[in-house]
């Protein structure tokens, strides 16, 4: 078969559905080939004329299977595609996307990609680069006395059990002392989403926590915006939500600006490239999280190679002037972006859910958000009628983005949102 691919013309592969991902793709290429999943073609309503001018569209069950990955592998090979750069911007997708790279011969490493999913190799490989992480230790089977033992023994509690390649601090549980950990290993219900029951454990890391999201141009950050969790991830259910207006708004993040905070920014770019070589990272898309310890020492949490999901692509998309998904697709690509122009000076995002589980009785729909001075973005999850269990912090009911003049302006703006725009429940039948 020989290949009617014009030479010259980049050659990507898009893994899964995203309009603004692929259409810009499309401005820069003709060649983009896009692989979509079920639950794509089944709940994401892909535009197929869109699609049409892509030069193929492989529809797959599960980016996790081997098989169907093998068949666009060996498709595209038979085709003398010569294909330059995969982009995978969900989680669900990244273990495929990572296992076609290695197939296609875009890297060497065949665990790079697992690298950038499991935690223990990931905290391995970054430590080895001399970058502080938490002190860890496998729970490849909790049912195993031996390796529960092992977590006892080795590391200082409280620790964090989790499971290797999670995501949204799903099953993410804190163990106070060694005699919480047979218990809470045994109350622990596996994440429907996860294939491998394996666990981890670490050390608690107290203190705060931020978010790094990136797009790399080899060792040059095309952006890099450090933001602030509010609180850190784990601990958003731990208490009230503040409908008390002077409360610190309990699920969300902002930005921290570098010429407020440019130590900081320096600190944290220069853990990220030791990360980045340590894990063999040189382009795309990143959203690091890192820990900083009461004494400011800063600490290694995870990295993921994609874009952040939740509230935080939209804000970045705010701190650009421009969808975050044209920055990826002209970064990746061209290794460069359009000039960057933030909409507001101080911008953030926040997850807005009702105060305890329940059913809905009352949220408020996307108008009603925008029509808050200082909401820049709206998004809505879920209506009434729907539950929300509370079970983990990743139950998404709303979010929006914030802009504002002044630091102070912004924060009041951040809790006046929590009070106004609320989520009322009723306890479920
Ligand atoms: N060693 C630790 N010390 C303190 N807190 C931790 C530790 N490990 C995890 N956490 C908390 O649990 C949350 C989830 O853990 P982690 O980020 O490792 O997994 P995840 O489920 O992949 O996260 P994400 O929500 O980013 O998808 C963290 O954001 C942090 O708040
Ligand atoms: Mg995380």
């Amino acid at each position: 078969m020989s290949s009617s691919l014009a030479p010259g013309h980049p050659q990507v592969v898009v893994c899964k559905w995203s309009a603004e991902l692929v259409r810009s793709m499309l401005d820069i290429t003709p060649h983009v080939f896009v692989v979509l999943d079920e639950f794509d073609t089944a709940y994401m309503n892909p535009d197929w004329e869109l699609l049409s001018r892509a030069e193929r569209v492989y529809r797959i069950s599960d980016f996790d299977s081997n098989e169907e990955i093998s068949a666009v592998a060996a498709d595209l090979i038979l085709r003398r595609a010569s294909i330059d750069h995969i982009v995978s911007f969900t989680e669900f997708s990244q273990f495929g996307a990572g296992y076609l790279e290695v197939l296609l011969g875009l890297t060497k490493d065949p665990m790079r990609h697992v690298a950038f999913r499991d935690k223990r190799l990931m905290k391995d490989r970054v430590r080895l680069a001399g970058v502080p992480t938490a002190n860890w230790i496998t729970l490849a089977d909790p049912s195993r006395e031996d390796d529960v033992a092992a977590v006892r023994e080795t590391l200082s509690f409280p620790i964090v059990v989790k499971p290797v390649a999670g995501s949204g601090a799903i099953g993410t549980v804190k163990v106070e002392t060694p005699d919480d950990l047979l218990p809470t290993l045994r109350g622990i219900e596996p994440d429907p989403h996860l294939k491998s029951d394996q666990l981890t454990a670490e050390e608690f890391i107290p203190g705060r926590e931020y978010h790094v999201d990136a797009l790399w141009s080899g060792d040059t950050p095309l952006y890099l915006i450090v933001s602030a969790y509010y609180r850190p991830r784990m601990s958003v259910l731990d208490t009230e939500p503040g409908a008390d207006a002077d409360a610190t708004p309990p699920d969300g993040s902002y930005v921290v600006n570098a010429e407020d905070a440019p130590a900081l920014y320096s600190r944290v770019t220069d853990l990220h490239r030791k990360v980045n070589r340590a894990l063999g990272i040189t382009g795309g898309a990143t959203h690091l999280e890192v820990f900083e310890r009461p004494d400011g020492e800063l600490v290694f949490s995870e990295i993921a190679t994609r874009m952040a999901g939740a509230w935080i692509g939209a804000v970045i998309s705010e701190c650009l002037g421009y969808e975050i998904h044209e920055a990826i697709a002209r970064g990746v690509v061209t290794g460069k972006i359009p000039e960057v122009r933030p909409s507001r000076p101080y911008l953030g995002g926040l997850h807005l859910r009702p105060k305890g589980p329940g059913r809905i009785t009352a949220i408020p729909d996307e108008e009603e958000m925008l029509a808050v001075d200082g909401v820049l973005r709206a998004q809505r999850l879920r209506s009434a009628g729907d539950s929300v269990d509370h079970a983990h912090p990743s139950e998404w009911c709303a979010f929006v983005v914030l802009g504002a003049d002044t630091r102070e302006e912004y924060e009041a703006l951040a809790r006046r949102v929590c009070d106004e725009l609320r989520i009322e429940v009723e306890p479920a039948g």
